[in-house]
């Protein structure tokens, strides 16, 4: 795995590697010209200093030419170039005719040459190369070792900062750590350095959504458990009734109203798991491009019986275009029975239900007309509650139905309005979903 950290401390050290190699070679050649000028020009000093002297018989110590030459020999010749002083006799370094330096070699070694001519006396200065190697390779090594401490300390340095640095973060992950998977609450951003603060506004924004969602459900669980108590209430009521009684008339009668109790758990149930099965993240498992007119038809076929049996007529004309969509079929499908089932249940008899689809400017219109009691204005908003019912008393149900139809209309990025019925009375539903589109999906 990638760790910042380590490739700070990396970067850096190897940073500090390379400029330190980097000035080093730099010094190096900077330094060993100026150290060559340098005894280049006390070669030069030598040479003059020579030259004022008139008496060859003795050194000179007062002016300490001679320990100050002490690496170098000089030699003095006159005009017919005879030895007339020489500071090293045992090393007879032959006249260069060049006046001016130069390199040469002399019994294996190599050494450096400066002679200066004036009048009838010739001043040769000698200096053997291998001194000025040294001095040069010392004060390297000097330099060196210097680099070298200066990139230990700062190596040290950095690590130290830098692991510093990172604190915060660790500190962040430990009370990440610590959270407990009910307590979803911010992680605090006071002390977060500024660099991660868009991490832990993000997680923070993620952990609230994540409150709201698991709380919904919390709610969810507890109204579902709720709801499905009471009709289970009354079963185990019924029940009693139908042992204790030695009536045989109440005890059919305790027992159908027992068939209906379990009627109406079983319909809530299965609502229930409808509405699990709507949730955003399972209709995004299958998303496909679909004919709407064929999902209506299926609905259509699958309520005919039941419309056939309330003497209601389920009405549909299904365009001669296709009307595609990119959906979840299943949820559609969901949406589609749960408006039917409605329009349906609470339709008298002898009444009609029409359903009419259209599509305009990239969008689908779908309607659902009845000519039932429809829905007061104040009521329209609370339908779409979980477990909301109004005026239950009319028909069976579990006031779920159009939370399901919300749910699905909201995935799908569609609308939802509830209107008075085209004839006046009764209940028009409309619903806006954008069509498929190549361009966009
Ligand atoms: N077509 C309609 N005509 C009149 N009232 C309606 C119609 N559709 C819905 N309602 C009202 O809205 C309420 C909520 O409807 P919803 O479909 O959510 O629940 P339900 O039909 O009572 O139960 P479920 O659909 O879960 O079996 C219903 O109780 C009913 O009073
Ligand atoms: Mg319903």
């Amino acid at each position: 795995m990638k760790s910042i950290k380590r490739a700070i401390l990396s970067g850096l050290t190897i940073g500090i590697i390379v400029c330190s190699s980097t000035v080093l070679l730099f010094l190096f050649f900077a330094m060993r010209e100026e150290i060559f000028e340098i005894m280049d020009y006390q070669m030069e000093q030598v040479a003059l200093a020579a030259h004022l002297r008139r008496d060859y018989s003795t050194p000179d110590t007062e002016s300490g030419f001679e320990e100050k030459t002490v690496d170098s020999i000089v030699q003095i010749r006159d005009a017919e170039n005879n030895l007339l002083y020489t500071t090293n006799r045992e090393t007879a370094i032959p006249l260069v005719s060049k006046p001016g330096f130069t390199d040469l070699m002399y019994d294996g070694t190599p050494w450096r040459v400066y002679v200066l001519s004036k009048g009838d006396t010739t001043v040769q200065v000698a200096q053997p190369l291998k001194e000025r190697k040294e001095i040069v390779f010392f004060i390297a090594v000097e330099t060196a070792l210097s680099l070298l401490f200066l990139a230990v300390a700062l190596a040290i340095w950095i690590y130290i900062v830098v692991n510093k640095s990172f604190r915060p973060v660790q500190e962040l992950c430990d009370s990440i750590r610590r959270k407990k998977a009910s307590r979803l609450d911010p992680v605090d951003e006071t002390m977060v350095p500024e660099e991660i603060l868009p991490l832990v506004r993000e997680l923070n924004a993620l952990l609230s959504r994540l409150d709201i969602a698991i709380k919904g459900q919390k709610h969810f669980l507890a109204d579902a458990a709720h709801e499905l108590r009471t009709p289970l209430t009354a079963v185990d009521l019924q029940v009693q009734n139908a042992l204790d009684t030695g009536n045989e008339l109440e005890r059919e009668n305790s027992l159908k109203k027992i068939k209906k109790g379990i009627n109406r758990a079983t319909v809530m149930a299965n609502q229930i798991l409808m509405m699990a099965k709507t949730d955003a993240d399972i209709l995004e498992e299958n998303i496909e491009v679909l004919d709407f007119r064929t999902i209506i038809g299926d609905v259509v076929s699958e309520f005919s019986p039941l419309a056939m049996e309330r003497e209601i007529d389920l009405l549909w004309s299904k365009p001669e275009a296709p009307i595609l969509l990119a959906g979840n079929e299943r949820g559609l499908k969901a949406m589609i029975s749960s408006l039917v089932d409605n329009a349906l249940k609470y339709s008298p008899s002898g009444t009609a239900v029409t359903l009419n689809a259209f599509t305009d400017t990239g969008k689908l219109f779908f309607e659902i007309n009845d000519e039932g009691p429809g829905i007061p204005a104040d009521q329209r908003p609370k339908v779409f509650r979980r477990f909301y019912r109004y005026r239950s008393e009319r028909a069976l149900g579990s006031g779920l139905g159009l939370a399901i139809v919300k749910n699905v209309i909201d995935f799908h990025k569609g609308s939802i309005t509830l209107g008075d019925g085209d004839n006046g009375t009764g209940l028009k539903v409309e619903l806006v979903l954008p069509l498929f589109d190549e361009n966009r999906h």
